[in-house]
């Protein structure tokens, strides 16, 4: 079968939620992935930061293998002797009393909102069904009812009302907007992301993440921080929170918790919070099964034995220094921002050319990467990427650029 037997079998059977770009991957290791006639492409969105620790990692594969031959799946009917042990690797990893594992980011989120409600009537003391969560407006938390009804995108929420009520938007990165709707004392969570991923690579004002936490603290409102898509690396800390000093009240995981092998996400808080959900009021099947546990201690192994940081942090500024340099020479370039590997070029349409067809001639040129919104394309690599590399995929991205023009 070539790539247009697959894409169009896609086509026929399966849903059309998504508008992929035109390759069939069939295999990856570490920065590379190839498609099915063999032509090999530097992989510049990493399954949207899911596999920072570059595709099949040998280290968290074995993990995955040996474990998926032993023993998968018991359900938390029963115990099974590999949560425990992740159980508490993760919560010294980042310093919380607890965890709640989960599968998707998705499942992550709503289970932080769960939390923070629960802990609002078990511990604040707000009344019956009456606590608030703060949201930010171009947010992204994934695709599940509750999470649409807190989007301002109506590709995200629109035709499938009725929503979740509980929610207060405010503008992302505007700390008097924040303060103001803190001052509603059923305010129970503020739920950020700490760079804006979906919405475009968004990063706040320096600054921005702490005066949101310290705001919080003086309402006695919990600092919710969604790090599914900025955590684990990406943006050159551990956590992107760590960029400001800010140790969030519920912290979510999950994506490259498996380093793409496997969807986990995770919850993390104290005792505090934590401990007000009672057996039965949460949890999933495959949530903290035997292979999950595994997969992810190996996943958070691997970027410290990798020092994965550090390396996102030194290519990262090095991507931004070398395609600013467009900037002002290069009419496509309108912008580029962001931090560590998580970063954006805003494109200027010209010629009728759009960022979608950046991405198809970079395709063509061996580099794969996705518009987000119309005219931003984000490049977000495995972590494991090193210099040469770098200079190499910055070539064929400078090289494209100037064929548009
Ligand atoms: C910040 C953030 N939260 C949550 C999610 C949802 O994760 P999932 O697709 O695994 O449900 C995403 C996915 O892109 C995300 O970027």
């Amino acid at each position: 079968m070539t790539s247009q037997d697959y894409m169009k079998k896609e086509d026929q059977y399966g849903a059309h939620n998504y508008h992929p770009l035109p390759v069939v991957l069939e295999r990856g290791e570490g920065i590379f992935v190839w498609d099915v006639e063999g032509k090999r492409y530097f992989d510049f969105l990493s399954a949207y930061s899911a596999v920072n620790q570059g595709h099949c990692h040998p280290k968290i594969v074995k993990a995955l293998t040996d474990q998926a031959s032993k023993l998968a799946l018991t359900s938390r009917a029963f115990y099974n002797n590999c949560l425990g042990e992740y159980e508490e690797y993760i919560t010294k990893y980042f310093g919380y009393d607890k965890v709640l594992p989960m599968n998707s980011g998705a499942e992550g989120d709503e289970t932080a909102l769960k939390l923070c409600r629960r802990w609002a009537y078990d511990k604040k003391g707000i009344a019956e069904n009456q606590a608030k969560i703060i949201v930010c407006e171009g947010n992204f938390h994934g695709r599940t009812i509750t999470i649409i009804s807190m989007s301002t995108d109506p590709d995200s929420f629109k035709g499938f009302g009725p929503y979740t009520p509980g929610f207060v938007v405010v503008p992302y990165n505007d700390i008097d907007a924040l303060k103001k709707a803190l001052e509603d004392p059923n305010v129970a969570g503020f739920l950020v992301e700490p760079i804006q991923g979906e919405a475009g690579v968004y990063v706040p004002e320096d600054g921005y993440l702490k005066k949101a936490y310290d705001l919080c603290k003086q309402k006695n409102v919990l600092f919710i921080a969604d790090e599914v898509q900025t955590g684990l690396a990406r943006t050159g800390k551990m956590l992107a929170c760590d960029h400001e000093g800010v140790r969030p009240d519920i912290l979510i995981l999950g994506k490259a918790l498996s380093g793409g092998m496997y969807p986990i996400s995770a919850v993390l808080a104290n005792d505090d919070i934590m401990l007000n959900i009672k057996p039965g009021e949460h949890g999933s099947t495959f949530g903290g099964n035997p292979v999950a546990a595994k997969v992810a201690i190996s996943a958070l192994q691997v970027l410290k034995d990798e020092k994965l940081t550090e390396n996102a942090d030194k290519l990262g500024k090095i991507f931004r220094a070398e395609l600013q340099k467009l900037v002002g020479k290069n009419p496509m370039v309108e912008l580029v921002r962001g931090k560590g590997l998580l970063n954006a070029v805003v494109i200027k349409p010209t010629n009728g050319k759009k960022a979608w067809d950046v991405c198809l001639a970079m395709k063509e040129n061996g580099l794969i990467a996705k518009p987000t919104h119309e005219h931003i394309i984000r490049f977000a690599p495995p972590l494991v990427i090193n210099e040469a590399q770098m200079m190499e995929a910055i070539g064929i991205i400078k090289k494209t650029l100037e064929q548009m023009i």
